[in-house]
């Protein structure tokens, strides 16, 4: 990091100054107006600001208060989220022509993306001349997350620069314990108002790029940890999105402890199995039927990370070599709520309920082979799980209210049996994804959902603010 000379205890990542040299090709742009095509009747979007709230504008001027310097830099334009761990704003980029903006090629496509105007309400300073705005996304991160933490994500983020359809790191600055990102700001829609519109094609354009950036990803050997459709911003205008928020991203094998049973070969394993206290206290002497008494055995730790609902299998069993398979599953997830037409679609409470969820869907053997892999036992006595569990063509059909798929819903179904195989081994890789005959021989026989939006929007749109997006963390 090297000091900014504006403001005496801020510091700032290494950006480099605007030099004449031919730019990079990166695919993102930073949001910004367009030139007007009539002064008259195509105004810039500065022009018509942002309607922000009172409690917004507060927020936003003790950010600059408490930040030295920042206003300098930015023009804070409003709050867009707020999660677990930070806040983001849209800001303008008030130096952008002072910088070597390597990652920001706007194509025509993307120029011509505006925004629909709003009321003329403003906030902070005037936007100075009539040339293309630049809008940035600030993210403030909370002072309670550790330093370690906050230096993994935005190293990740260094090193992933250049991977196509992810949200690449600009700079950051640091003033005492605070710490703010500034990343591209991409304009995208909302996951809730788009899933249930998304016709197939849609859905493939969706999860091609989704794919591309993990597959950039996990080529460096990084897992995401919290895949979900809020931390991919999709823009449907240009059919592509970007990952963000690294914030609970790790290299793989950084956590690795104890190896889990499933990197050992399967004779390993069965000899393992064999000589548990489960085998040597089956069921059917009653021994099983609850926790051991004294149980002398140190309890399981694993890294546990991600949102309710997103979360794959070998993280609710504990698995202590989790690898970028997580991520998959959790692509299975958007894609089945794609095709289910339902947000969230698992709505569990806690890593019990996960599970037994997902018992509903694969049945008492399967998720019996699938906890053995990885050194656990599955019981219960739940009377409503099967042993053989469905299909995800029936639970397609059963989710979005039809009675018959589409060939290309046949086609993205058996693409989500890939993506949601409980044996991370087995499991499609984002490569193998974007190899599926659903990207590489499409079927074009889509046509508009026909099921009944209201009876799919019971599963709880108001919960999911609350359910879908809580972050757990060991
Ligand atoms: N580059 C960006 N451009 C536009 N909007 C963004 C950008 N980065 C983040 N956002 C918005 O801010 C929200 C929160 O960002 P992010 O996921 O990085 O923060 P977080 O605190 O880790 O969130 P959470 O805990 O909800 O996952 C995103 O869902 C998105 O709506
Ligand atoms: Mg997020």
């Amino acid at each position: 990091m090297s000091a900014i000379r504006a403001a005496p205890g801020v510091f700032e990542l290494k950006r480099n100054k605007s030099r004449h040299e031919p730019q990079l090709q990166h695919k993102y742009s930073l949001g910004h107006d367009d030139e007007p095509v009539s002064p008259s009747d195509a105004p810039q979007e500065s022009e018509y600001e942002e309607e922000v709230e009172e409690s917004v504008r507060e927020d936003m001027r003790k950010l600059e208060d408490t930040f030295p310097g920042i206003s300098d830099r930015f023009r804070l334009v409003n709050r867009i989220g707020e999660g677990t761990f930070s806040t983001v704003y849209k800001a303008e980029d008030l130096h952008y022509d002072a910088h070597q903006n390597d990652w920001d090629v706007s194509t025509p496509t993307q120029d011509n993306y505006a925004e629909p105007p709003s009321k003329r309400r403003r906030f902070g300073r005037e936007p100075t001349g009539r040339k293309k705005t630049k809008f940035v996304a600030l993210k403030k991160i909370y002072v309670t997350s550790s330093p370690l933490r906050i230096q993994n994500e935005l190293e990740l983020l260094h090193d992933l620069r250049g991977c196509g359809s992810v949200c690449p790191l600009i700079t950051a600055f640091r003033y005492q314990d605070q710490v703010v990102a500034v990343l591209p700001y991409f304009p995208h829609t909302d996951f809730r108002i788009q899933y249930r519109t998304f016709m197939v094609a849609d859905m493939r354009h969706y999860l091609r790029s989704l794919l591309t950036a993990l597959n950039s990803v996990h080529e460096h050997e990084i897992l995401h940890r919290d895949i979900k459709p809020t931390n991919f911003l999709y823009n449907p205008d240009l059919k592509e999105g970007v990952l963000v928020d690294f914030g609970l991203a790790e290299r793989q094998g950084s956590e690795y402890t104890n190896p889990c049973l499933c990197t050992h070969q399967s004779y390993v394993r069965r000899s393992r199995i064999l000589s548990s206290y489960y085998s040597k206290n089956p069921p059917s002497t009653g021994f099983s039927a609850g926790y051991p008494k004294n149980d002398s055995r140190p309890s399981r730790r694993a890294n546990r990370a991600g949102t309710r609902g997103f979360r794959a299998p070998e993280v609710l069993l504990k698995c202590t070599s989790q690898t970028t398979k997580i991520d998959m599953w959790s692509v299975g997830v958007i894609l089945l709520t794609l095709l289910g037409r339902r947000f969230p679609f698992f709505n569990s409470a806690d890593d019990i309920d996960a599970m037994i969820e997902m018992s509903s869907i694969f049945g008492t053997k399967r998720m019996k082979t699938a906890a053995a892999m990885h050194g656990q036992i599955f019981e219960t006595n739940i009377p409503t799980i099967g042993e053989k569990g469905y299909s995800w063509e029936k639970l397609v059909k059963w989710s979005s209210c039809v009675e018959d798929l589409t060939e290309s819903e046949q086609q993205a179904t058996r693409l989500l049996s890939g993506l949601m195989e409980l044996e991370p081994s087995k499991r499609l890789s984002a490569a193998d994804a974007l190899e599926h005959e659903f990207f590489t021989d499409p079927v074009h026989h889509d046509v508009p959902w026909g099921g009944n939006p209201e009876e799919s929007a019971e599963s709880g749109e108001e919960e999911e603010a609350d359910d879908a997006d809580e972050v757990a963390m060991l």
